[in-house]
């Protein structure tokens, strides 16, 4: 053998039978082959287990998708390259021309863009509500069939509550098919209500570092199953090593979720009694209107604490530039504070009424809660609280 065709040929090194690496291999590769075309007309056919194509199957992306399945208590996963490639393929997969889709105004942003705007050129039409109007997604639900009701809780960024029980009911009362954007809230949540579809941006709390992105579906088999071809045809796959880091990520993550919660309840009571502040958003806190309903539903109140202040966008931006540990960045749930204003949140599309609906007022600002100190955190809020009263 020539050196040339070596390199494309170099020696196999098998791990013995009985001989673990303790953390999987990361299967850096496109192709995978069997030893015989008769073995690979078997594969092809579906009468033998393996790999063939990363854009539709490989181990690593397996093995996080048999995690996370197992983490959100359904069968099965499909994940995808960001959390909005897994969302659109999602979408893409399960609706088709005629079929009707029920949303909130609260949805995030680039949620209801795919809802209005992508599957709208498709012949898929939309109802757009507030999450808080059981009785108007009761209407809507009766008016006509619905394929789909699509919803995220806590939402983004005020941490309104959705209903989760009353929701599943009413949709599987009416054969509609629940979407739960279940980002916010993480894969330990929720797991036990009767939600069809869970949908997760990885880029989040999965990976912890902000160093990654990737986004998961998880379902029964049967619905996984029916959305396998259509993910693998549209193609925006999950790399193996962007697999392997949410993996790694993943090691940590109920510390993380559980130690950046814990300091996201002592801000939002720092916030509550600060004159400075109009209204905390924070379902862990007393006063907020769904309290209740978030302590029946979660087990953690999550990352995010959003708030109002009073002195409106000057305040907000006063504020913002004065903190010295929350970057002014978009994302939420990695290990560093971020902090983002309602200027740099979208929207824009929203009706005047549905901006209201929407509960986002010029002084709004949301912190997502890292891993630094809390002692840390809390003084450069006092810090910032007062920058913004000046
Ligand atoms: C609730 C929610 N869903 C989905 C996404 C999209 O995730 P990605 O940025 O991984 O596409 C985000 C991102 O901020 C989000 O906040």
């Amino acid at each position: 053998m020539k050196k040339s065709t070596r390199v494309n040929h170099p020696p196999a090194v098998d791990v013995p039978a009985g001989n673990r690496p303790l953390v999987a291999p990361i299967y850096q590769t496109v192709k995978f082959e069997f030893d015989t075309l008769a073995d690979t007309e078997r594969y092809l056919r579906g009468e033998r287990p393996g790999f063939f194509y990363t854009r539709t199957s490989n181990p690593t992306t397996r093995q996080l998708e048999l995690l996370l399945a197992e983490l959100q208590g359904r069968e099965d996963c499909l994940v995808a390259a960001s959390g909005v490639a897994a969302i659109s393929q999602t979408l893409l997969a399960l609706t088709k021309q005629g079929d009707h889709v029920l949303c909130f105004v609260e949805t995030y942003n680039p949620s209801r863009y795919l809802i209005r705007r992508l599957l709208g050129r498709f012949g898929v039409n939309h109802t757009m509500l507030s999450i808080e109007d059981l009785a108007g997604v009761e209407r809507a639900l009766a008016a006509q069939p619905t394929r789909l009701v699509f919803f995220e809780s806590p939402t983004n960024p005020v941490t309104k509550i959705a209903d989760v029980s009353a929701l599943t009911r009413l949709a599987r009362g009416a054969g509609a098919l629940t979407v739960m954007d279940n980002t916010f809230a993480g894969f330990h949540q929720h797991g036990g209500f009767d939600v069809d579809v869970f949908v997760h941006s990885l880029t989040k709390y999965a990976s912890g570092t902000g160093d990654v992105m990737g986004g998961a579906v998880i379902a029964r088999s049967e619905l996984i199953r029916s959305m396998r071809s259509d993910f693998g045809a549209v193609g925006a796959t999950l790399d193996p090593h962007a697999a392997f880091l949410i993996l790694r990520g993943l090691k940590t993550y109920f510390v993380r979720y559980q130690a950046q919660s814990a300091s996201a309840a002592r801000l939002a009571v720092q916030l509550a009694e600060h004159p400075a502040v109009a209204r905390v958003h924070y379902p862990g806190l007393p006063g907020h209107p769904q309290h209740a309903l978030a302590a029946r539903q979660m087990t953690d109140f999550g990352t995010i604490v959003s708030f109002d202040l009073r002195g409106g966008a000057p305040a907000a931006r006063r504020f913002a530039d004065a903190l010295e540990f929350f970057a002014l960045a978009a994302s939420l749930g990695s290990t560093e504070s971020l902090v983002v204003t309602s200027q740099m949140m979208g929207g824009r599309e929203l009706s005047a009424q549905q901006q209201r609906m929407s509960a986002i007022t010029e002084g709004t600002v949301r912190l997502s809660i890292g891993l630094e100190d809390p002692d840390d955190l809390q003084q450069d809020l006092a810090r910032a609280l007062t920058a913004a009263e000046s």
